[in-house]
């Protein structure tokens, strides 16, 4: 696990802003007719003018610069000729560097009128986060953040996605330690003021079996329910994380 410097936090704090303004500009436009293309182009371009790249693309291969996952697809979802609809909701991820250092978020949106049980899943995952992160402090142990978020999903009747993980991010999108969104309290290695990870919930609405598409990304649930991604890159303190993907 690498301990990040000032200067190095700096730099992250710098990534995490694009990406956090790339989705101010996304939230804009995401209204039904849009296509997932055009949102990333919108993005590519918005990263690039404000002196980032796109952290994604060519990653793995990864064709595009974001990743837009509708209804059930969990993440991954390759940005393409699609419209959103109305009632659809819709996961977009977004990675940016800046100056060698990765910045990495998700949010879900509805697309103009989404049914009452999309809202509650898409709020579920986002509260879930931020329960997650109440565990996020220097001497605490990583699986308190994992253990606090299966607890939190399953007490409202979701399941929580186990093949995707969140992870350690730096001068590289993943580093280590692995970040599950479920585990015994208590487990994994001791958190440390400088350690920064990108904790991101991937909740369903059934169960949380997942299968790949034959794209070889898109990530889909196994039961054909709705799935929602919530995610931030965090700086762990001696107090409260510091959330660098918000503005
Ligand atoms: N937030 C995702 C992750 O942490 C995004 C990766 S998409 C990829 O893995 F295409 F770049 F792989
Ligand atoms: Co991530």
């Amino acid at each position: 696990m690498y301990i990040k410097s000032d200067r190095e936090l700096e730099l992250m704090r710098a990534a995490g802003r694009i990406v956090a303004e790339t989705f101010e500009k996304l939230k804009e436009v995401i209204k039904p007719g849009i296509t997932t293309k055009e949102l990333d182009h919108i993005a590519e371009r918005f990263i690039r003018d404000s002196k980032g790249i796109p952290a994604f693309l060519g990653y793995g291969g990864y064709p595009a610069s974001i990743c837009a996952s509708v209804n059930e697809e969990v993440v991954h979802g390759i940005p393409g000729r699609r419209m959103l609809k109305e009632g659809d909701i819709v996961g977009i991820d977004i990675g940016a560097i800046y100056e060698g250092y990765y910045g990495d978020a998700a949010r879900t949106f509805g697309v103009g009128n989404v049914s009452e049980k999309a809202k509650r899943l898409i709020e579920v995952t986002k509260n879930s986060f931020y329960r997650g992160i109440t565990m996020a402090v220097e001497g605490k142990r990583l699986q308190d953040i994992s253990h606090e978020i299966q607890t939190y999903v399953e007490s409202n009747g979701y399941s929580v996605v186990r093949d995707l993980v969140g992870h350690g991010i730096g001068k590289n999108m993943h580093e280590e330690p692995q970040v599950p969104n479920f585990g015994e309290s208590g487990k994994g290695p001791r958190l440390k003021a400088g350690l920064t990870i990108a904790i991101e919930p991937m909740v369903n609405e059934g169960r949380f079996h997942v299968r790949t598409l034959s794209d070889g990304w898109t990530v889909v649930t196994a039961d054909g329910s709705l799935s929602a991604h919530y995610e931030n890159t965090i700086a762990i303190t001696v107090g409260e994380p510091e959330i660098l993907t918000l503005i």
